[in-house]
């Protein structure tokens, strides 16, 4: 049994962190990430610069990413300047991302949620039509760090556009980690009636200690994808509260415990998040690298 996973560290893992890292730093954690064998990297984000400095130097990573045949790369894009900064640095895959609660899909990309539709659609056909792979983010869907609890309907209508944009995946949001199994269960038990569990990707933060948890739950419903960051790096800038995505360490030990496969030796996991907590200078909170590094 395989699980994909999509290592979106370099991107959700640093978009929060005060400690600007060098350019060559960012591209040395990605080859390590590579060289583990994960095959989904998400490398950084062309947003606006001013709104998330860490990754100003989307451009200068994304041009000097490893080569290996096997790893697919991508990069957050919100609207058509995104996309052309992508395309210019040769990237093939881009990732579109919106909210399913007003408030916060207002403080993070600066529209409505009925604003961003055409934005994105646009995006995507441009993206379609230059033969890139797009994949689509609904976050808050779990909870809203501004509006509290958020209808499943809205889930369901936001997935259900990013589809009939073109996307291939869409992944399902914990952005502020408040989901629990039965609310997981539940929300994919609802996104399966439209749409298969090929196509969607379970994203659960750790905020209040559930993130694996929310894991098993998902792959109960069907699920074989999940979004997770080296070292259990992560947060949203505009959601507060918001603390680390599920860490890739955890998560790949939990898998493999469970008789998944993965492709990915966590053995060199646990150097690559050793190298970024090196850089950042303080303990990860990634439990799998914490028992490793104390051995
Ligand atoms: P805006 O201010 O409404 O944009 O921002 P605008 O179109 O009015 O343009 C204003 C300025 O931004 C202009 O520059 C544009 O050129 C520039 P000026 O003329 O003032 O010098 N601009 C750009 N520059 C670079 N790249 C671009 C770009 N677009 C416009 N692509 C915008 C709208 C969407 C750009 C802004 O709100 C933004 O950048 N937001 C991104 C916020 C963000 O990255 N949040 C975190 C990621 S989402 C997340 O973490 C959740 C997720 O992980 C899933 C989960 O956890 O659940 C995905
Ligand atoms: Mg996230």
């Amino acid at each position: 049994m395989q699980v994909q996973i999509v290592e979106v560290g370099p991107r959700d893992g640093l978009q929060n962190e005060q400690k600007v890292l060098s350019a060559p730093e960012k591209i040395r954690l990605i080859e390590m990430l590579a060289e583990a064998g994960l095959q989904r990297v998400e490398a950084s984000s062309f947003v606006n610069p001013k709104w998330i400095p860490q990754l100003a130097d989307a451009g200068e990573v994304c041009r000097s990413l490893p080569h290996q045949s096997r790893v697919r790369y991508s990069a957050l894009v919100p609207n058509l300047k995104g996309l052309e900064r992508a395309r210019e640095c040769g990237l093939t895959e881009v990732a579109l991302f919106m909210s399913a609660s007003e408030t916060h899909n207002l403080k993070n990309i600066n529209k409505s949620i009925e604003e961003t539709f055409p934005v994105l659609r646009e995006t995507a056909r441009e993206a379609l039509a230059l033969g890139m792979r797009v994949r689509g983010y609904v976050s808050t869907v779990f909870g809203c760090p501004y509006e509290g609890e958020v209808p499943l309907d809205n889930t369901r209508k936001v997935t259900n556009e990013l589809i009939s944009m073109g996307v291939y995946e869409v992944s399902i949001g914990d952005t502020i980690g408040v989901a629990t199994p039965l609310q997981v269960h539940q929300v994919f038990a609802a996104l399966v009636k439209d749409v298969t569990t090929e196509r969607l990707a379970g994203h659960f933060h750790d905020t209040r200690g559930t993130g694996l948890a929310n894991v098993a739950a998902a792959l109960d419903e069907g699920i074989r994808i999940f979004d997770s960051s080296i070292g259990g790096l992560g947060g949203c800038p505009y959601a507060p509260g918001a603390s680390g995505n599920i860490s890739s360490e955890d998560l790949v030990y939990m898998l493999h415990g469970m008789g998944y496969e993965t492709g990915v030796s966590l053995e060199k996991l646990v150097e690559a998040g050793a190298y970024v907590q090196q850089l950042l200078g303080r303990a990860l909170p990634s439990k799998v690298l914490q028992a490793a590094l104390a051995q």
